[in-house]
């Protein structure tokens, strides 16, 4: 990779910031009574850690720097979802009887181009990356298809880099809206992504580095499904034997949602077959 297509943390934290802004789902959803309880349980948190270590000024120093630099790098949408939100996905959905969801992450664009139910994702011309058709059904938890479901996708490239947050792609680049046919079936063929690092160049790969942690995640493929009556599912597929499916650096990696692909019929690349069963809207 050149030194012109590299993402850097400042430029793809700015737009994830960017995106956050206009995707945010309520301004003023917080109660004064939650709030209040959630902050001071939050502080006194770090209170305990405090006492429990007995943190010296010169680590206080090291973590107000660090704090300040997480906002003027743009980066706390990267360290949110990478540290933060693996849990709150985990509360949000633990009463769903269909399909495991898992975190968003900080690259998701709404509004991806709409496509038949058996596309192709815009690639370049020349995209590098193995072959992979993905294909299945979706249904609702009472087995029945949902016609029109919509399978949108949005992944990394071979060089584990996303469309809109890094330079040199074409917008909407592995990145596309399917809508099933009347039997909630759905084919799409992209190419198999590769493993995710965080931008090592600020504050969270800065805090990677003075951990001694590594700064990756598995290639994965990100997937919204939805239907009209049912819940939205959020989630993400990994493929088994894949490096750091069993260490990913944002916890997001569950058992339901390892693909294993087997070379495609058609002789080009992988092709896998995964359902997705979405819950009914809650009443
Ligand atoms: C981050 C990036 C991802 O691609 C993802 O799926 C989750 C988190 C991040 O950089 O924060
Ligand atoms: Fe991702």
């Amino acid at each position: 990779m050149t030194d012109t297509t590299q993402a850097t943390a400042a430029a793809s934290g700015a737009s994830a910031t960017e995106a956050f802004r206009a995707k945010q789902r309520s301004e003023a959803a917080v109660s004064q009574e939650r709030v209040s309880t959630l902050a001071t349980e939050v502080i006194t948190a770090v209170h305990d850690v405090i006492r429990r270590h007995k943190v010296t000024y010169a680590e206080y120093d090291a973590l107000k720097a660090w704090l300040i630099g997480v906002g003027q790098d743009g980066e706390w949408p990267l360290f949110l979802d990478v540290w933060i939100e693996h849990v709150v996905e985990e509360v949000a959905n633990e009463n769903r009887q269909g399909s495991k969801g898992t975190i968003e992450g900080p690259y998701y664009v709404p509004e991806s181009p709409r496509h038949e139910a058996e596309a192709t994702l815009p690639m370049r011309a020349d995209e590098p990356g193995t072959p992979l058709l993905f294909q299945g059904q979706v249904r609702a938890v009472d087995g029945t298809p949902l016609a029109g479901a919509h399978v949108e996708m949005w992944h990394a490239d071979d060089d584990g880099l996303y469309s809109q947050y890094a330079p040199n792609l074409p917008k909407w680049n592995l990145r596309g809206t399917v809508v099933a046919d009347a039997q909630g079936n759905f084919r799409i063929h992209t190419i198999q992504p590769a493993p995710y690092q965080i931008p090592t160049d600020g504050s969270c790969g800065k805090l990677i580095a003075a951990a001694g942690w590594h700064a990756w995640r598995p290639a994965h493929l990100h997937v919204k499904v939805s239907a009209p009556g049912h819940q939205l599912i959020t989630t993400q597929l990994y493929f088994q034997g894949g490096s750091h499916v069993e260490d990913d650096i944002a916890q997001a990696v569950k058992p339901e949602l390892i693909l294993d692909p087997k070379p495609a019929t058609s002789g080009k690349g992988n092709e896998v077959t995964y359902d997705f069963v979405l819950d009914p809207v809650e009443v």
